[in-house]
């Protein structure tokens, strides 16, 4: 059976002390519920190190929001995979919608980010989803299919089981509007059905694939009783320790 993942995106929130903060009460509140769902935090760069310090032997997972592909080099701003390896994590998203739309992020660029994240083993948390404009249009799955396939593109098998897939519909991103359970099940198993034909059965049968977009502690529990989703990225309800504990117990419950 596939393990819940549920995964806390703070975006450009939090200083080092914040970061703490809330990573210790994380520790706290969530003792021996991390062998039944694998949860991840991704604060800002600059908390990461200190993060990774305080998260040693809690069972909680440290992940950074983003990446550049190369090794090293003239990239000013830029952060390398082995960067955030040697800063202490194990997960990276990639190609999250605000990348996307605010940073002109395209699925080129996230194939060669995920092929960076996957030769340091990092877990890549790849994002998809589709507009409000082009859910309008009818065209979820067309913009869906395209982010998998070209961000996808020549990855091995083994390296696909270990990749995480966040279906995240960017209207409902920050705006209160979660996608209904039946919504975002109709995507997630076309994701699957994708996945299946890009690779196999046992394949797609043991890839994550999370939900994120508005998920609350008073609506994960439904998300998760549909059969494809297997988790959630939690963007300003991860910001506080009694929201996302709340979260990741609602997951499991
Ligand atoms: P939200 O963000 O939970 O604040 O809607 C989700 C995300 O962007 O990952």
């Amino acid at each position: 059976m596939r393990k819940p993942i549920i995964a806390g995106n703070w975006k450009m929130h939090k200083t080092i002390r914040e970061s703490l903060e809330l990573v210790n009460g994380l520790t706290r509140e969530l003792t021996g519920v991390t062998d039944r769902a694998e949860v991840v935090v991704c604060p800002p760069f600059t908390a990461l190190t200190v993060a990774a310090d305080a998260l040693l032997d809690s069972g909680i997972g440290l992940g950074a929001q983003n990446l550049f592909w190369e090794k090293q080099g003239a990239f000013t701003g830029e952060v390398s995979a082995a960067m955030l390896v040697d800063a202490g994590c194990q997960y990276v998203i990639i190609g999250h919608s605000e990348r996307r739309g605010l940073f002109g992020e395209t699925n080129e660029g996230v194939n060669r980010k995920l092929k960076a994240a996957l030769a340091v083993k990092l877990i890549p948390i790849v994002c998809v989803g589709e507009t409000l404009m082009e859910r309008e249009k009818n065209l979820t799955f067309t913009v869906v299919e395209e982010q998998l396939v070209k961000g996808l593109a020549g990855i091995g098998a083994e390296e696909m089981k270990r990749t995480v897939i966040a279906y995240e519909p960017v209207w409902a991103i920050g705006t209160g509007r979660t996608a209904t359970p039946k919504q975002a099940e109709e995507v997630h198993a076309f994701i699957r059905t994708r996945l299946a034909r890009i690779f196999d059965d046992a394949v797609a049968g043991t890839v994550r694939i999370q939900y994120g977009g508005s998920v609350k502690p008073d609506n994960i529990a439904e998300l998760m009783n549909e059969e494809d989703i297997d988790g959630a990225l939690v963007g300003g309800a991860s910001l506080t320790i009694e929201s996302f504990s709340a979260i990741v117990r609602g997951a499991i419950a």
